[in-house]
């Protein structure tokens, strides 16, 4: 997903608030970044490969007054400078995020009707398709209804139009925009905190909506071109807040707010007692299926609910990766729940498999984090995680919130169905009130030194695994994947019992293998694979609850000699809450190891919204 800003008005220089507002934005995606403003009646475009850092080397220092700025993370055309954004095409200049379904088609028109082209982009085609509108005619209104008619997919837009800098135009269809209203000052942004230091009032463009933006004025239009009015509505700055507060990095800043994050979301549905848990969720136990959809991390969480929900309410729950639930055939019916888990709200895959949900006749639920996105619009019921911005790539407190109310939601079922009796409600309840302070704990400078040791020794390591069963194998999912994402390093999630079936092969000395074991009853199962891997020279490290550590130190001699994480015992349908912290600590501390670019790592952005 792209970054995408714009400016327009006399208070600030323009170039500063682009470049700010796209170092703000540069987790959405950081291939390749760029400018266009105008100053003394001309238009200049400034753009370049690499980060922001690279652009603002470049900008010459001026005053302008109205621009448009793009960060990019590469769809179509390599991440490089002649494929970065804006485009311009004739009068038109453009910055986009999302994906064009139609653009070969269009771009193979516009060649026959003699424009060329300079990229690779779908971007530079839409531009010259709008500029061709444009010119027959010569109302930007007018091209903006024909414009949409011809093009298909997910698009925001920031546009200048030659023939009148004292005017931005935003388009949007699916892909996220906002329009931000400032004193004798206006903005766009893709997201919030482009713009929050200077505003928190914006307006929500739906899909088919465009703007017309001056310094004093935003009229809103419908897609067919007829005058909107738009409601006012404010972001909750404080929830905004993206600076690192000390932390070397964002993700850690986030790993250590997760404390807070999990009393907060928890605490959004449940007190002392489990009558606001109902009153603030709709009974789910009518239905006889829930499918989970998901992409990445949130997928990985969706495991980890699957886990609960049976375990704890009784239903059956698949678990389907979006992307491919979207084009297989599908069991659904109107007893079936689906749910759509997503941190930002605007994944793609997530969003195209809640809207083929609700077309097989599904109820849908999203947990979402990011309020007013375009799947908590789409999806019948949404429950938010209370875990705030979350900006970093690598998800992590965002995964902790989801697992939590996928936790709760099995609380929700299976009271409704008289699952859990009042001894057992009275045990979660206490519980839940201990969690932040065992979150704390495995956060503090003792433990957080061991992690150091454990990726120390797996730094310089190009292979490693993960393995567990049950829910131990969701967390080791996850493991794998915060791993690979920041330090760069292969590695594999692997259910514990199926390794010896092959997999185990790849074991030689000194392979490390990492094993999740909290799972009281399929522990010993877990540590005997452990111990298989051990025979075959792997250099082994548990992360384990105390219970089962006490157990093992005491009888069996192998044991101590493995390195240890040991996490506090709490209620089985919270105990995911604990286990994760140590395998994002852990990944964490291994790519800082590397040196790697941590916030932001290669190839990759914050949010995933095209397909
Ligand atoms: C997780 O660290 C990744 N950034 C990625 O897998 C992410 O979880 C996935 O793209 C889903 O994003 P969403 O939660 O915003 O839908």
């Amino acid at each position: 997903m792209c970054g995408i800003v714009g400016y327009v008005g006399k208070q600030k220089k323009a170039q500063e608030v682009l470049l700010e507002g796209l170092t703000n934005l540069e987790y959405r995606g950081y291939d390749s970044a760029g400018i266009a403003y105008v100053t003394n009646g001309k238009l200049v475009i400034t753009k370049t490969e690499g980060k922001i850092n690279n652009l603002k080397k470049i900008v010459i220092p001026c005053e302008a007054n109205l621009g448009i700025g793009h960060t990019r993370w590469a769809t179509n055309g390599k991440p490089n400078t002649i494929n970065s954004h804006p485009h311009k095409q004739g009068k038109i200049t453009i910055v986009h995020n999302g994906i064009i379904d139609n653009y070969a088609e269009i771009k193979e028109q516009l060649q026959k009707d003699g424009v060329t082209f300079k990229s690779e982009t779908d971007t530079e085609v839409i531009a010259a398709l709008l500029n061709q509108i444009y010119t027959k005619t010569q109302d930007i209104n007018k091209s903006i209804v024909e414009f949409q008619k011809k093009v298909k997919g997910a698009y925001a837009l920031g546009i200048i139009v030659d023939d009148d800098y004292n005017t931005l135009y935003a388009i949007r269809n699916e892909s996220p925009l906002i329009v931000a209203l400032g004193n004798d000052e206006n903005y766009i942004a893709s997201d919030v905190p482009a713009i929050i230091k200077y505003t928190n009032k914006y307006i929500e463009l739906n899909n088919g909506d465009f703007a017309k933006i001056t310094d004093s004025q935003i009229i809103c239009y419908n897609a067919l071109g007829k005058e909107i009015k738009k409601d006012i509505q404010e972001f909750p700055i404080e929830s905004y807040d993206i600076d690192k507060h000390g932390y070397e990095h964002i993700m850690l800043k986030e790993i250590h707010e997760q404390p807070t994050v999990i009393k907060n979301t928890i605490g959004d549905y449940i007190d002392n007692n489990i009558d606001n848990l109902i009153a603030k969720m709709p009974d789910f136990s009518k239905y006889n299926k829930i499918i989970i959809v998901a992409c990445g991390s949130a997928m990985h969480a969706g495991l980890v609910g699957k886990n609960m929900i049976e375990e704890f309410a009784d239903i059956p729950v698949d678990v389907e990766i979006a992307s491919e639930f979207r084009y297989k055939k599908v069991f659904i019916d109107n007893k079936t729940l689906v749910i759509g888990v997503s941190q930002s709200g605007e994944t793609a895959d997530t969003l195209k498999a809640i809207v083929k949900a609700k077309e097989k006749g599904a109820d849908t639920l999203g947990i979402i984090s990011k309020k007013g996105s375009s799947i908590a619009r789409c999806v019948d019921f949404v429950l938010y995680t209370n875990s705030g911005i979350e900006v970093a790539v690598a998800t992590t407190k965002a995964y902790s919130a989801q697992i939590a109310l996928l936790s709760l939601i099995a609380l929700n079922i299976a009271n409704h169905k008289h699952n859990i009796d009042n001894k057992e409600l009275e045990k979660i309840l206490k519980s839940i009130k201990e969690l932040p302070i065992q979150i704390e704990r495995l956060l503090s400078n003792e433990a957080c030194e061991n992690y150091k040791n454990i990726a120390e020794t797996l730094y310089t390591h190009n292979d490693i695994f993960f393995i567990g069963r049950g829910v131990d194998y969701a967390l080791c999912m996850e493991g794998s994947l915060k791993l690979k994402e920041i330090s760069y390093i292969h590695s594999e999630a692997y259910p514990a019992g199926e390794l010896k079936h092959g997999t185990i092969s790849l074991i030689e000395p000194g392979t490390p293998v990492v094993g999740v074991i909290t799972d009281f009853e399929i522990a010993d199962k877990t540590l005997s694979n452990i111990e298989e891997t051990k025979s075959r020279g792997s250099e082994n490290y548990l992360i384990i609850t105390e219970e089962l550590d006490n157990q093992y130190s005491k009888i069996n001699k192998n044991y101590n000699t493995y390195n240890k994480v040991v996490i506090p015992n709490t209620h089985k349908l919270l105990q995911p809450l604990l286990a994760v912290v140590p395998l994002q600590m852990i990944a964490y501390e291994t790519a800082r190891f590397k040196g790697e670019e941590i916030d932001k790592p290669r190839n990759l952005a914050k949010s995933v919204t095209v397909e």
